[in-house]
């Protein structure tokens, strides 16, 4: 692994959640790793998980972080290449990341789509920029179409709470859309969906009203579904995520609450996990019924995102 961009970067999958598994069970194992090397984070959008989770991620290795948000703790980014910049920007890109990767081994950076350019947004115009200007290895902490770190969280809490070792059968999952206000990337969904189609004991449902169709790049080897309760049917896992529509690239088509999970839906399914990667809407996507019920893995998740930073920071500083 050179970076860490999608679920292309990974070897073997199996391999990665074993070790990430194991780290679990010992966390300050492997405080050598990153003994004297810096773990930087740049956020050009706001975060709760991520931020702390790699941070603690970073000390559970022995590293030093700094965090830096672009909006608001240093100048003004320029992201277009060959402007005249005598306008409200101050410092461009190139530089600042050429800087910052002087003050760190491994560099981990969120960039957001705007969900105007469909072309611009999955190019990955921005992250390229960094990685291309980067002397150091560069992590997705989500980008415009993808999230991995949040993928991979979420595969560490399937696996832990699957007995498809045992019984040696498949787990059925169900990535559902769920309703929003407000028109949402589709980058966990996108991710959610290339990671699970690609693991042999995982059977991946995607259902989502007409139009919200995502990129089928990333859906190849997924059941495509419209009817919600029927997909539910014997799910053991649903993730519930609103994301804005591809086709109709960034636009809200529905609002249909009837799309949202309900202790009544999570009854059609086989016993079934709920899961969301949040920040959640409270009784948009879910109900409080669900979310504060045993079934919710919400939490397991956002601590597993600490477990997966932590396994991508080893694979990546380990060489460095
Ligand atoms: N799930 C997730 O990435 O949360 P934050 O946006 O708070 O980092």
């Amino acid at each position: 692994m050179k970076n860490f961009f999608s679920f292309h970067d990974v070897e073997n999958i199996n391999d990665l959640l074993a070790n990430a598994l194991e780290i679990k069970k010992n966390p300050f194992s492997q405080q050598e790793i990153g003994k004297n090397k810096t773990v930087g984070l740049l956020f050009f959008n706001p975060s709760l998980r991520t931020r702390v989770s790699s941070q603690k991620a970073a000390y559970n290795l022995g590293a030093n972080v700094w965090v830096l948000n672009a909006g608001s703790d240093a100048w003004t980014l320029e992201t277009e290449d060959g402007v005249v910049m005598n306008g409200d920007t101050q410092e461009h890109l190139k530089d600042a990341v050429r800087v910052l990767a002087k003050y760190c081994d491994l560099l981990g950076v969120r960039t957001f789509p705007k969900l105007q350019n469909k072309e611009y947004d999955y190019n990955e115009v921005l992250f390229h920029k960094i990685l291309s200007e980067s002397s150091v290895p560069v992590v997705s902490l989500e980008t415009a179409t993808l999230h991995p770190l949040q993928s991979f969280a979420d595969l560490i809490t399937v696996a832990e709470h699957s007995h498809f070792q045992s019984e040696r059968k498949k787990v059925k999952v169900v990535l559902t859309w769920a309703p929003h206000p407000k028109k949402l990337p589709q980058s966990v969904p996108n991710s959610f969906a290339q990671w699970f189609s690609n693991v042999d004991w995982i059977d991946l449902t995607i259902v989502q009203p007409k139009g919200y169709e995502l990129n089928p790049e990333f859906t190849q080897g997924a059941a495509i579904e419209y009817d919600q309760d029927k997909a539910l049917e014997g799910a053991d896992f649903v993730y519930a995520k609103n994301w804005s529509s591809y086709e109709h690239y960034g636009q809200i088509l529905s609002q249909d609450e009837s799309w949202t999970i309900t202790m009544e839906k999570m009854k059609r399914t086989n016993n079934g996990k709920f899961m969301h990667c949040l920040p959640v809407r409270r009784n948009v996507i879910v109900t409080d019924e669900v979310l504060d019920s045993d079934y919710s893995l919400v939490t397991s998740e956002a601590e597993n995102r600490i477990y997966s930073a932590q396994t991508v920071f080893h694979e990546l500083l380990k060489n460095s």
